[in-house]
C-alpha cells in the first residue's frame, strides 16, 4: 500500500544522485536508506477512529476516497469497520458498536482522528516477541479480525509514538 511513496523515494534519490556515489577514498557509498533494508514490517492502513461511520464514510468520500470494504460489524471487539482508499493509502474507519467497546473510551480521548498505523507481517508471533523485548507493549492478545480476513491481529503501545497494530501476512 505505500508503492507510491516508494517510488516518490526513488526517484529523489535518484535526481540527487545519492546512490552508488563515489567518495574521496573510492568507495562506494551505500545507498540512502529508503525502504530498502527492512522490509519485516509494510504499512497496510492507517486506524482512524470516527464517531459515525455512515457520516464519516460520506465525507471522506468527498475527498476522493473509495470504499474498498463495505461496513462490517466486528462483534469479537464491538466495532464498526470500513476500509477505503486513496492514491494506494488505505485508511480503516473505526466506530464503537457499544459502550463497552474498547474503543468508547479512546474516541472520548481522541474525538475523530487517526489512532494506529497497522503494519503486515509475515510472523506475526516473531514479531510480537521482537516488538516486546524492543520495549513494546502488548494491549491484547492476538486474534482473528473478521475484516481483514480474520487473519490474526494484535495491538501494542509504545512509549515514544503510541499505538501500532500487527497484521498476520
Ligand atoms: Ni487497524
Amino acid at each position: 500500500m505505500n508503492r507510491t511513496t516508494d517510488n516518490a523515494a526513488y526517484t529523489t534519490n535518484n535526481l540527487t544522485g545519492h546512490e552508488g556515489h563515489e567518495t574521496e577514498t573510492g568507495k562506494s557509498m551505500p545507498p540512502a536508506e529508503t525502504d530498502s533494508g527492512n522490509h519485516t514490517l509494510a504499512v497496510h492502513h492507517i486506524g482512524y477512529l470516527v464517531r459515525k461511520i455512515e457520516k464519516a464514510v460520506a465525507e471522506f468520500q468527498h475527498l476522493g476516497y473509495t470504499v474498498r470494504q463495505d461496513t462490517v460489524l466486528d462483534t469479537i471487539r464491538g466495532i464498526h469497520i470500513c476500509f477505503m482508499e486513496k492514491d494506494g493509502y488505505m485508511i480503516e474507519l473505526v466506530s464503537p458498536a457499544a459502550n463497552g467497546s474498547p474503543v468508547s473510551n479512546l474516541i472520548k480521548r481522541y474525538k475523530n482522528s487517526p489512532y494506529h498505523i497497522c503494519y503486515t507481517v509475515k510472523d506475526l508471533d516473531k514479531e510480537l516477541a521482537r516488538l516486546t523485548a524492543e520495549g513494546y507493549t502488548a494491549i491484547d492478545t492476538p486474534a482473528p479480525a473478521p475484516a481483514l480476513g480474520s487473519r490474526r491481529v494484535v495491538f501494542l503501545m509504545n512509549p515514544f509514538l503510541g499505538m501500532i497494530e500487527l497484521l498476520e501476512a
